[in-house]
């Protein structure tokens, strides 16, 4: 499917985010053939390119980052020109007049029926300046539809989040604005939808008769790299818990939607957000949530440094860089589950799974009651290994009452001929197709801050629940009591 052409601003063109993610996500587009040649992006950023410069950056990126390999060749330069550089400083409205100029002749020489993506990799304070700039400077008085993607974070607390929501939408309708949470672009995480929803194996038992817990880890091997000044300030619970778990969570327990519309998902990934059982005192915190922050380590034979000696990082901080929780949706399909969240850097492992554990049968025939079978398992791989995998109980094959599990491992990332769109790739695609079914919606980005203030208040009184764990290791001891307190164990990932 084609999109509709439209011309795509990137704000941050020269940044980390459009080199890694965004300009290879629109090649790959390109590549097959969801771009059609009725598109133009413009680059802007604030330091001075030429175009030469800036398609050379472009052509760099694509080497680096692509899933497709790009050469200088013919389909190299009429790929690459449709890219334009504007340098603009975005406190000053004349610069986005004379963008508005080059848009227009970008416009007529590509047939573009003036659809304009506004795409802001840039920090959040700066949200409110490029909207208001973009309205002055008459960028939004095209004859096609305007579209704002922004990044996260989206605030940095519900006051704060508020505040940007209202800069944001002086000039934006909700229904033009698209907030990314990459995780939701991954297709593991759009495919569990598909495994509820289309598979009679699953939806009859989702629920708490038969579902003992839930468990959501999404690891990270790296550490903070040159992000110490953002990270110190955000930590794993702004950086991660908001956004990227608690969209996990939702998309996990929430009801079917009557239509698969937009509108209707969002409204049931609502619905669990506000089901969450919020924690109202600082010792409901104390005993449900548990945090910590690597120390030196060793990995893969390698040291480590511990996160304080991170550059950029506050010697004496009391940041978490691992935080796992105990949470609770108060619904009648989830009452009494509990899902265990966990997420942290400088892990042993880069990976982010889905693990459902399902209530054993009532007794073991076999064995008799003192041996408890292994519980089934349905294990949904996000990233970076793509795949389900489900443990059953079966005969040792020659034995009479030996069970053994067994595992049903499907890997999607490992057969050959599937190459995986980049989650920046489906939300750039979709943003420009209009479907904002995998963004969230400004109710979801305040009902999770919401449960997250009170989390991140409780810390600020309490540094001394901030734990250590050596960089390396599966984050400190207090994520172990978490489940164990409940009779359950995390259970190993890959
Ligand atoms: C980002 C966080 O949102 O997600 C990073 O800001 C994190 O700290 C990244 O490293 C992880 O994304 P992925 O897709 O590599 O798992």
């Amino acid at each position: 499917l084609q999109t509709p052409g439209a011309v795509f601003f990137i704000f941050g063109a020269t940044g980390d985010l459009a080199r890694r993610k965004l300009f290879p996500a629109i090649y790959s587009l390109y590549r097959e053939g969801k771009l059609g040649e009725d598109f133009a992006v413009i680059g802007v950023a604030r330091r001075p390119r030429t175009e030469e410069e800036f398609r050379q950056d472009l052509l760099e990126s694509i080497q680096e980052f692509s899933r497709y390999k790009a050469e200088e060749n013919e389909e190299w330069s009429s790929f690459a020109q449709h890219f334009e550089y504007k340098s603009l400083d975005i406190n000053n409205v004349d610069g986005f007049r004379e963008l508005l100029q080059q848009t227009e002749v970008l416009e007529a020489k590509y047939d573009i029926p003036g659809n304009r993506l506004f795409y802001l990799a840039l920090a959040p304070e700066l949200f409110g300046s490029v909207s208001f700039n973009l309205k002055e400077g008459g960028m939004l008085g095209g004859s096609g539809w305007n579209r704002l993607v922004i990044e996260k974070p989206f605030g940095y607390d519900l006051q704060s989040a508020e505040e940007l929501n209202k800069q944001i939408r002086e000039v934006f309708e909700e229904e033009e604005v698209y907030r990314i949470d990459h995780y939701l672009g991954k297709e593991m995480v759009q495919n569990i939808e598909v495994i509820r929803f289309a598979n009679a194996f699953f939806e009859p038992v989702w629920n708490n008769k038969h579902i003992a817990n839930i468990q959501i880890t999404l690891g990270e091997t790296v550490g903070v790299e040159e992000r110490g000044g953002y990270y110190d300030h955000s930590g794993a619970l702004r950086d991660m818990g908001q956004n990227h778990m608690l969209q996990m969570l939702t998309m996990i327990a929430m009801e079917p939607p009557s239509r698969l519309l937009p509108e209707d998902i969002r409204d049931e990934k609502v619905k669990v957000l506000r089901s969450l059982r919020p924690f109202d005192t600082h010792e409901e915190v104390r005993t449900q949530v548990v945090r910590g922050q690597y120390t030196e380590g060793e990995y893969k034979g390698k040291h480590l440094p511990g996160y304080r000696q991170e550059d950029k990082v506050d010697p004496n901080s009391t940041t978490e860089t691992f935080f796992a929780a105990r949470v609770l949706v108060d619904n009648f399909r989830w009452a009494g589950v509990p899902f265990y969240i966990r997420t942290g850097k400088r892990l042993p492992v880069k990976t982010t799974e889905i693990v459902v554990e399902f209530k054993g049968v009532p007794t073991n025939v076999y064995l008799g009651q003192k041996h408890a079978l292994e519980p089934n398992l349905l294990v949904i791989r996000v990233n970076p290994m793509e795949g389900i995998y489900i443990k059953i109980n079966a005969k040792k094959p020659g034995s009479e009452s030996e069970i053994e599990p067994l595992a049903m491992d499907f890997c999607q990332s490992c057969m050959v001929g599937i190459n995986s769109p980049e989650a920046y790739e489906s939300l750039l695609q979709d943003a420009v197709q209009g479907d904002s079914t995998y963004f969230t919606r400004w109710d979801e980005v305040a009902t999770a801050w919401s449960f997250i203030d009170k989390i991140a208040a409780a810390w600020k009184e309490s540094p001394d629940t901030l734990e250590q764990y050596p960089a390396g290791t599966w984050g400190p001891e207090g994520a172990n009591k978490l489940v164990e307190q409940d009779g359950f164990q995390w259970w190993p990932v890959n």
